[in-house]
């Protein structure tokens, strides 16, 4: 049985870019917090790697240890707040903080994209709160959302932009002309993407929260090995010109659908998304994610999706709730979760974008062709550029096709075929197409 109380202290693993803005926002918003809501919230415990590091937080020396157990056992501390980030010994800290009826808050998506059953039942089975709004999109209120306002909802499909670093490089590529590794550059520059971006650049993230968000819209485990995922390293300058001069944007989307028979189809890749569609317009290191339910329509939730103070903000409104809850002995249920039956790529059915090099003699558009008809992939338009190139027999062609819904599995034997031809040198990006243009 959780305590009731109205002073709340916190006891915070990690103080990184989210751990130490959370401390200075505490200090900034207690008084506020107070005056609203009757609880005094204070930062007791720190737990660091290093106590050598300078920190740009007002905290006594003494709050900051370099022992996990010292947050997690010491009986003092309410709230439990994880910003240390991987799986272990994250996970095996939550769980004792969760058991000895501390209230949980977690940043951590990684931990939660592989874990969440599990550590979802631990709090129901502790009658505590594990809250973790800042583990999708940052700052931007999503799980709550969906698990509270939109309970009553029939969410069918929840897609979004959730990795800020990839929509700044394609951002980029799409209105200053640069490539993918310039915009990568200056990405890194910035601070906005990891000296090794591969968890980025190659939809590992995304994917990550796709799993999460699927969890909490539909209610059945999703975990992040379900989750199909592609990055954007292959995306080229001709295909940002060729996507605009057809009406589209270039968007790494997390796609979250319930199809009609129950099972799920949760995927992550570089999609065209036509111009009108409100993601078209996401730029920058905004997120912005898509909900379409049943009776409410269309919802779009937009922000900024990751730095130290917008997500900070999300885990300060967590430790709120949690706080309130521990004040009337009482705690969120998060429910039982089925294992979802979560659909190959391979089965899903999309329009794609096609970018081939080819030799530019006589035949070779015919060939190419019918291999698309044998599969049964229907072509909705063909552009043929010409390249400044010489192949050995003939001039460099490019062709770009747009085809009709095609089943993925379809598409895939069309182009390992298409590689096997002699008249086709490179198969380049192949992009899924949303929404009709
Ligand atoms: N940064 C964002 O924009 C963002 C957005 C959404 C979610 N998140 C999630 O929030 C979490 C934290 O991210 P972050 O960017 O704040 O990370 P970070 O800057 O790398 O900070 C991690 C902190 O945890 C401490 N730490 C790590 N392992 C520890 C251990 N074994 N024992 C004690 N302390 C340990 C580190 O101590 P030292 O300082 O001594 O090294 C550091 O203070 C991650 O799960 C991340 O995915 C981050």
């Amino acid at each position: 049985m959780a305590r009731v109380k109205d002073s709340v202290n916190i006891g915070v693993l990690g103080c990184g870019n989210v751990g130490a803005a959370l401390i200075n926002l505490v200090e900034d918003r207690a008084e506020d917090i107070e005056a609203r809501t009757g609880l005094h919230l204070e930062v007791t415990r720190v737990a660091v790697r290093s106590l050598s590091k300078e920190r740009e937080v007002s905290l006594p020396a003494k709050a900051f240890t370099t022992d996990v157990e010292d947050v997690v056992e010491d009986p003092g501390v309410d709230v439990v707040v994880e910003v240390m980030g991987g799986i272990e010994p994250a996970r095996e800290l939550i769980l004792r903080a969760l058991e000895s009826g501390k209230a949980v808050v977690t940043a951590n998506k990684e931990l939660l994209a592989n874990h969440a059953v599990e550590l979802f039942a631990a709090s129901d089975g502790a009658g505590v709160d594990l809250l973790f709004e800042a583990a999708v999109a940052g700052g931007i209120p999503l799980i709550r959302p969906l698990r509270e306002s939109l309970v009553g909802e029939d969410v069918s499909r929840v897609m979004g932009i959730v990795n800020g670093t990839t929509n700044y490089i394609l951002t980029k590529m799409t209105e200053e002309g640069w490539s993918y590794s310039e915009a990568l550059a200056e990405a890194q520059s910035l601070g906005y993407a990891e000296r090794d971006p591969t968890a980025d650049v190659e939809g590992f993230d995304a994917g990550a929260k796709a799993a999460i968000i699927s969890t909490i819209a539909f209610g059945q485990k999703v975990v992040a090995g379900d989750v199909s995922h592609e990055g954007i390293s292959g995306i080229t300058p001709t295909d940002i010109d060729f996507a605009r001069r057809l009406g589209y944007q270039i968007k790494l989307l997390a796609l979250c659908d319930r199809l009609e028979d129950g099972s799920l189809a949760v995927r992550v890749h570089p999609t065209m998304v036509p111009d009108h569609h409100p993601l078209a317009s996401v730029r920058d290191s905004f997120n912005a994610v898509f909900v379409e339910g049943d009776a409410v329509g269309d919802l779009m939730f937009f922000g900024r999706g990751a730095g130290g103070f917008p997500t900070a903000s999300a885990v300060l409104g967590d430790v709120v709730d949690a706080a309130a809850n521990l004040a009337k002995a009482t705690h969120g249920s998060l429910g039982s979760f089925a294992k979802a039956r979560v659909r190959p790529i391979d089965d899903l059915s999309y329009r794609y974008y096609i970018n081939l090099e080819v030799v530019d003699r006589p035949g070779v558009l015919a060939s190419v062709a019918g291999l698309f008809g044998e599969h049964g992939v229907s072509i909705r338009s063909m552009e043929q550029q010409a390249l400044d190139r010489e192949e050995a027999d003939g001039t460099a062609a490019r062709l770009i096709f747009i085809t009709h819904e095609a089943r993925e599995a379809d598409v895939r034997a069309t182009l390992a075929e298409l590689r096997g031809l002699d008249s086709v040198t490179a198969v380049g990006s192949v992009l899924r197409v949303i929404g009709a243009s």
